[in-house]
């Protein structure tokens, strides 16, 4: 029987993007779509910042798979960990996605590691839909044959045109909405903080149902060091005020997002 927080398997993804697995039954069993977990990466020594992931999957007999991407000491660290090692994770952690009610369709828009943190909400919703995916070349786009397999519909736009439209992924979105009249739509959104702007300012103008996973950089990651903080609105003077990504979202609903 392997320990908690074991790593199970720790592989090249695509690219500079890796899908690590560890073994955390009880996390497993808790997991929402949409929440995150913090890890504290083993052998990371001059840095004891725990890190945040995205629960991409989850199994019943305990299996939690990360897809991450390189990006600085924390991430080279956990890429060069071996099956067999442990990490200490605290999850799941943060305010889900809600599931598509019956007579929804699910529209994702993903960029970076949006196709991750969404593809438990895309295999959980009882109506398959479609995924938005955004990068800025081909090699960006991860999981997207995983969303096909469980029958979602994949779009793709890169900004150097080597898959789907060569355009950013919010042009995707209005032809999705004049496709389906009278349908109702629910969006998804999780990519970087202009997509998700951009989409929401877009998406509740045309008063569709949507929720952003707006993903800030994290300390504690439990609430109490306001290190990851966004603009929400709020009923005083200014408009707005600040909320914790980590306790009040990372999944806001985009009426409540503050765009100013
Ligand atoms: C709720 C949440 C879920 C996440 N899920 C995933 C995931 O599923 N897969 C994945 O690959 N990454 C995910 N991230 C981002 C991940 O946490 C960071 O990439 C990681 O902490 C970087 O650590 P590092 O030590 O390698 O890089 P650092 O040395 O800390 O930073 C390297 C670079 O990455 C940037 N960076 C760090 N964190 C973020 C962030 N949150 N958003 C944008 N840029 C960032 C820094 O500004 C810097 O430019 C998530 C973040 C949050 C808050
Ligand atoms: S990361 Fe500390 S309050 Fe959110």
């Amino acid at each position: 029987m392997p320990k908690i927080g074991e790593i199970l398997s720790n592989e090249v993804l695509q690219d500079s993007y890796y899908k690590i697995e560890f073994y955390t039954p009880e996390i497993c069993k808790k997991t929402q779509p949409g929440q995150f977990v913090h890890i504290q990466i083993a052998g990371l020594k001059e840095r004891i910042l725990r890190r945040p992931f995205s629960i991409c999957n989850v199994t019943e007999d305990g299996v939690l798979t990360i897809a991450y991407k390189v990006v600085g000491n924390g991430t080279e660290a956990l890429s060069k960990l071996k099956a067999g090692e442990v990490c200490d994770i605290l999850g799941p952690l943060g305010v889900p996605f809600t599931l598509p009610k019956e007579d929804e369709i699910p529209v994702i828009v993903g960029g970076g590691y949006g196709s991750a943190a969404t593809y438990i909400l895309a295999s959980r919703s009882a109506n398959k839909g479609v995924l938005l995916l955004g990068a800025r070349s081909k090699t960006d786009l991860i999981l997207t044959d995983e969303f096909e397999k469980i029958g979602f519909d994949v779009r793709t736009a890169t900004e150097d045109g080597s898959s789907g439209i060569k355009a950013l992924v919010t042009e995707l979105i209005k032809p999705v909405i004049d496709e389906n009249p009278g349908k109702k739509l629910r969006f998804y959104g999780c990519g970087p903080t202009g997509m998700l702007m951009a989409m929401g300012m877009i998406l509740t103008k045309e008063e569709i149902e949507t929720e952003l996973s707006l993903d800030e950089l994290m300390c504690c990651g439990i609430g109490a060091c306001f290190a990851c903080v966004v603009k929400v609105k709020a009923d005083n003077e200014d408009g707005w005020r600040y909320a914790r990504t980590c306790k009040e979202g990372p999944v806001f609903n985009a009426n409540d997002v503050y765009y100013g």
